[in-house]
C-alpha cells in the first residue's frame, strides 16, 4: 500500500524526543511520503533539518501561517520571499497560508495581505498552495475567486465545513480537499458532506501533532495514524482502504509534483 500524509508538522518540539521512531512507524503503516508545511521564520531551520534527516521521504514547504501574522508580518514575508528566491527548488509548495479568525481577528487586514502576497508568489514560482482556513470561509472564497481562471492550484487543508461550502470549494477545479482525523470524530458532520464529494478530489493528512483520529484521539498525532483516516474514508465511500490510499496518493504526488 502506498499511503501519503499530505500535511504534518513533525519538525515541532512535540517530536524532539522520538522523531526516528515516528518515521519508522509511518513507514510500517505504509506511508511513502510526508509533506510538511512551514509555520513561520522560527520553524524554517527545524523544518529543513527534519527533511534533511529523511531525504526523499519528508518534503518541506515554505510559507507564513496566518496565526503567525502580527505587527512583524512584513519582515516575516520577506523571509519567505528570500527562501523562495534562493531556494525555490527545495520547496514543494507554499504553505501553510490563509486566514484564521478563530484565535484572533486583530490582524485580519495583515492576514489578508499576507495571504494574497503568498498566492502571487505561488503563481510566480509555479508552486501549489496549502490553505489554512478557520472561521474565515467567506474571506477565503472572496480572495480566491479571481484566481479561479488562473494556473493556481493547491489544497484546502483540514476541511471541516458544510455541504454548501464544499460545493463552493469544488468549483476550484485545480484544488483538492484535505481530510484529516476530524472525519473520525463521533459528532463530525464530515461523513455526510463527503457523500456529495467525489473521492477523486480528496487528499488525506494528519496535521500532526494535532487532530488525532479515533481511536487515539486526545494523544499526540503522528503520520502513522493517517491510516485511521484512510479507513474511515473507505467506510464512507464503501470502498477498500487500498483504493482510498491509491487515489489520495496519486492526487498528492500530482499536486506536489513528486510522482
Ligand atoms: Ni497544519
Amino acid at each position: 500500500m502506498n499511503l501519503i500524509d499530505s500535511h504534518a508538522h513533525l519538525f515541532l518540539e512535540e517530536f524532539a524526543d522520538d522523531l526516528p521512531l515516528v518515521i519508522q512507524r509511518a513507514k510500517q503503516a505504509g506511508v511513502s511520503h510526508i509533506f510538511m508545511p512551514n509555520i513561520d521564520s522560527t520553524t524554517i531551520e527545524p523544518l529543513l533539518k527534519t527533511c534533511d534527516m529523511f531525504p526523499d521521504y519528508c518534503f518541506p514547504m515554505i510559507g507564513l501561517h496566518p496565526t503567525s501574522v502580527d505587527e512583524n508580518y512584513l519582515q516575516e514575508l520577506e523571509i519567505v520571499h528570500q527562501q523562495l528566491d534562493e531556494n525555490a527548488k527545495r520547496y514543494v509548495a507554499i504553505g501553510e497560508i490563509g486566514l484564521d479568525l478563530y484565535w484572533d481577528k486583530t490582524y485580519l487586514n495583515e492576514q489578508l495581505i499576507a495571504f494574497e502576497q503568498q498566492i502571487e508568489w505561488a503563481l510566480q514560482y509555479d508552486l501549489p498552495i496549502v490553505i489554512h482556513a478557520r472561521e474565515a470561509f467567506d474571506y477565503i472564497y472572496k480572495v480566491l475567486k479571481p484566481y479561479r481562471q488562473t494556473a493556481l492550484k493547491g489544497v484546502f487543508h483540514s476541511f471541516t465545513g458544510n455541504e454548501e461550502e464544499m460545493k463552493q470549494l469544488l468549483e476550484f477545479t485545480n484544488f483538492y480537499i484535505g481530510i484529516n482525523g476530524v472525519v473520525t470524530f463521533k459528532k463530525s458532520t464530515l461523513p455526510d458532506v463527503l457523500k456529495h464529494t467525489p473521492i477523486e478530489r480528496l487528499l488525506i493528512e494528519t496535521d500532526a501533532p494535532y487532530l488525532t483520529p479515533v481511536p487515539n484521539r486526545g494523544k499526540r498525532n503522528e503520520s502513522a495514524f493517517v491510516k485511521d483516516t484512510m479507513n474511515k474514508i473507505a467506510e464512507i465511500y464503501q470502498t477498500s482502504p487500498e483504493k482510498v490510499a491509491e487515489i489520495t496518493s496519486t492526487n498528492a504526488l500530482k499536486l506536489f509534483e513528486k510522482g
